[in-house]
């Protein structure tokens, strides 16, 4: 890919994060350096990189879309109301959290530009932004090695398995899949934030079926 060559343009017109990622690091050096990742504009308006977090040798690597508001003030994965839902769902299928890796497909918070108040608005990644993030995703694997990999939905979908992903045909049924480390299987679910949407009866069913696609999960880990 050619960049910088027209007047003008940045590494930002690339959307390519690999430029900044550091050959054969371990997972701490890879988290310093996504800290000054430009691979993309949404570095631009967010506050901070949030790098995955957790067992760097998990046998499970869970992935979501993007930081979201609070994600992007405390520099953690899923520390906000999704990850509650998603801490709680885990435990129920019988996965320790302590077990497991968290990351996003895409390491920057993506909002609407909110004219109203302090609010911001989560905006979905688009999948120029999704692959342009995917150098750090394939590190994190490649490092971490989990034997199961479970995509939050259809963002996280789209970047492990392509952009023909649907979460409500994929979900909930093992595949296997080449994993930058060897070999593994990936199950699909919906995003935890999906459970905080809709009434209570709403939530409550798409609580079990993200918990029954974990103990899926739970059975692959034996
Ligand atoms: N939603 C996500 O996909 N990831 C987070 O880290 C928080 C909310
Ligand atoms: Fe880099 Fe990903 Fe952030 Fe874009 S979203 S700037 S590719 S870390």
């Amino acid at each position: 890919m050619t960049r910088g060559a027209a007047a003008g343009s940045s590494d930002e017109d690339a959307y390519d994060a690999s430029p900044f990622v550091p050959a054969g690091a371990d997972l701490d050096a890879l988290r310093d350096a996504a800290a000054g990742c430009h691979g993309c504009p949404l570095h631009r308006d967010a506050s901070q990189t949030v790098f995955g977090a957790g067992d760097v040798s998990a046998r499970v690597l869970l992935v979501g879309e993007q930081p979201g508001d609070q994600e992007d003030r405390k520099g953690h994965p899923f520390v906000g109301p999704a990850g509650g839902v998603l801490d709680r769902a885990l435990a129920e299928a019988g996965i320790s959290s302590g077990e497991t890796y968290v990351t996003n497909a895409v390491k920057h918070f993506k909002f609407e530009a909110a004219a109203r108040g302090k609010r911001r608005i989560h905006k979905a990644p688009s999948l120029r932004e999704i692959s342009a993030c995917k150098p750090w995703l394939v590190e994190e694997l490649r490092s971490v090695g989990p034997e199961v990999v479970v995509a939050l939905g259809a963002s996280a979908g789209k970047a492990l398995l392509g952009s023909g992903f649907r979460v409500n045909r994929d979900r909930g049924v093992p595949v296997p899949v080449p994993l930058p480390a060897g070999d593994g299987v990936l199950v699909a679910t919906i995003h935890p934030s999906a459970v905080l949407r809709g009434d209570d009866a709403g939530r409550a069913e798409l609580y079990g079926g993200l918990v029954a696609d974990l103990r899926v999960v739970g059975r692959l880990l034996g």
